[in-house]
């Protein structure tokens, strides 16, 4: 696991400012076609956007509230430091799609 390399991927996107709907590095968060995800997101997988948007597809618009706030509804744990998770500093969408991924882990 390249510790180092998410490191880098973390500090840069928190020095550019991560913008809504932009990930890790000022990519994307939109979904990618599900045919190059490696990963996807079982609330996601679902097609129940209503789950975290105020719309539905395929352009269900505002989150219902903030990204991390969203995340930790259903993954309180990550809250505190997890076991063999790197320190939580900022937005979970730093370094996880809330969708589908071309890395395991949902990672962007
Ligand atoms: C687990 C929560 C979650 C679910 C479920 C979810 N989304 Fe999202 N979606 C997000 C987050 C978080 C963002 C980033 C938006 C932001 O930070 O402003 C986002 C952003 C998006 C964007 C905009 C990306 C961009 O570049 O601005 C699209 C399009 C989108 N979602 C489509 C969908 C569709 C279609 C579904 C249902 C099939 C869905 N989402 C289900 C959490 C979710
Ligand atoms: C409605 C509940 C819900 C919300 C909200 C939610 N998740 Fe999940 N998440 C799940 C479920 C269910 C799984 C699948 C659990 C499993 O099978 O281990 C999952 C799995 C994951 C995984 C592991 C994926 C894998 O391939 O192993 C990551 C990473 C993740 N979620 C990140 C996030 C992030 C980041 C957000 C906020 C954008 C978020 N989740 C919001 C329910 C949710
Ligand atoms: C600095 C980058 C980073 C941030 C920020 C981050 N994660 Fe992760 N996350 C990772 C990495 C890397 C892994 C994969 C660890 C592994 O391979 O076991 C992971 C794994 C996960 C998993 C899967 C755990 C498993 O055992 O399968 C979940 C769920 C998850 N993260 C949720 C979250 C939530 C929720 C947040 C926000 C509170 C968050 N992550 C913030 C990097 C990050």
């Amino acid at each position: 696991m390249e510790w180092r390399h998410l490191f880098v991927v973390a500090v840069g996107a928190g020095i550019l400012g991560v913008a809504g709907g932009v990930g890790a590095a000022g990519r994307s968060l939109a979904p990618i076609p599900q045919e190059q995800a490696v990963s996807t997101h079982g609330p996601f997988e679902m097609g129940d956007c209503g789950t975290c948007h105020v719309g539905r597809a395929p352009s269900p618009g505002k989150l219902l509230k903030p990204a991390s706030e969203l995340c930790l509804d259903c993954h309180e744990e990550f809250a505190a430091q997890v076991a063999k998770h790197p320190r939580v500093k900022g937005n979970c969408t730093m370094c996880h799609s809330p969708h589908n991924a071309r890395k395991k882990k949902l990672l962007l």
